[in-house]
């Protein structure tokens, strides 16, 4: 059976998950989780479940995706860009942005490679995204807990490690939610706009004129830049093309099920009258709701990700 992780299938992913239930039941649980080890080889992670057995139509929706992560043998189309050029409005046409990514590709010779699956590894991953619900949830500790820890854009850590934990390995950032970064922590770079990539280029210029004019990052070498190709998937495949692109914690979210073996997630949900509000700070603007962004799907579809057991969503109340 092709099993597709959509909304609009989610029927026939809950038979697959079904026949699984079924065979496990008959079979019992210890001699099913052999007889899968044996249909699909040695174990993928050291994790209790790695992300593929949590449920088997997984893997194929995975698949689908393109890679996430720009690099010069993964270039977008021209129909990505099409689909890409309005969300910020970005401006010029496709050859410019060709022309300005060809520079990134100069200035970042080489991308870093994330560790893949290995059966002695356990790559247990937070996603943190910046929701009030944070606030007095004692979840710090939990999330500290997580060898990767994803952070997005502005969502800081000082003065609320009791909630949210110290740790952070992996940042979401775009020029507008530009915050500081260390030495060892790999920036996820998401461009929304040609001129983005300008912004990221400028964060790493080591003359002097440039670094007097803005602030620098510290390490060149683990920079990833998320592939708009990657964006319009996520739109497409797992919002069904609801609001006009994801927000950034959830296209964080889909993003790391391809370099985590396991994934929990943290801070995503609106306060009680629809606003993403975040942990760090008084909501000022009552009428934010949650932008351009398709808020109540993608909490959906997290609730459903977590009903399936393949993530789990820690609501923090
Ligand atoms: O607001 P900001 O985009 O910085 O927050 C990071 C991410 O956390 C959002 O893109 C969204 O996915 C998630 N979020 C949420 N509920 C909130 C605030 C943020 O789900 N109240």
């Amino acid at each position: 059976m092709r099993c597709r992780f959509r909304p609009r299938t989610v029927v026939s992913l809950l038979l697959c998950v079904a026949t699984v239930g079924l065979f496990l039941t008959s079979v019992g649980n210890h001699s099913m989780s052999r007889s899968l080890r044996s249909l699909w080889g040695p174990r993928l992670c050291s994790c209790h479940k790695c992300l593929p057995e949590r449920n088997p139509c997984f893997t194929d929706i995975l698949k689908e995706a393109p890679d996430p992560f720009l690099s010069k043998e993964h270039a977008i189309s021209a129909e990505d860009f099409k689909w890409w050029k309005p969300i910020q409005g970005t401006k010029g046409n496709f050859t410019l942005y060709n022309e300005t990514v060809k520079r990134v590709f100069e200035m970042f010779p080489r991308f870093p490679t994330l560790p893949g699956p290995h059966p002695d590894r356990c790559r247990s991953c937070a996603v943190v995204g910046n929701s009030g619900t944070l606030r007095g949830s004692h979840l710090g500790p939990l999330i500290d807990h997580h060898n990767i820890v994803i952070r997005i854009n502005r969502g800081r850590t000082e003065g609320y490690e009791q909630d949210v934990g110290a740790k952070t390995t992996h940042r979401v950032m775009y020029p507008e939610s530009q915050t500081e970064l260390d030495n060892s922590t790999y920036l996820l770079f998401f461009p929304f706009k040609t001129r983005d990539f300008l912004w990221l280029m400028d964060r790493y210029r080591t003359d002097e004129n440039a670094a007097a004019k803005s602030k620098r990052f510290p390490n060149k070498d683990l920079v990833l830049i998320l592939s708009p190709a990657f964006m319009r998937y996520v739109h497409e495949a797992w919002l069904r093309r609801a609001g006009s692109y994801a927000s950034t914690g959830f296209m964080g979210l889909a993003l790391s099920m391809y370099f985590c073996d396991e994934v929990n997630v943290f801070g995503f949900g609106a306060d009680q009258d629809g606003n993403w509000d975040h942990y760090f700070e008084i909501l000022r603007n009552k009428k934010l709701k949650t932008g351009g962004h398709p808020g109540s799907h993608e909490y959906t579809m997290i609730e459903k990700l977590h009903e399936k057991k393949i993530i789990e969503f820690f609501k923090g109340f």
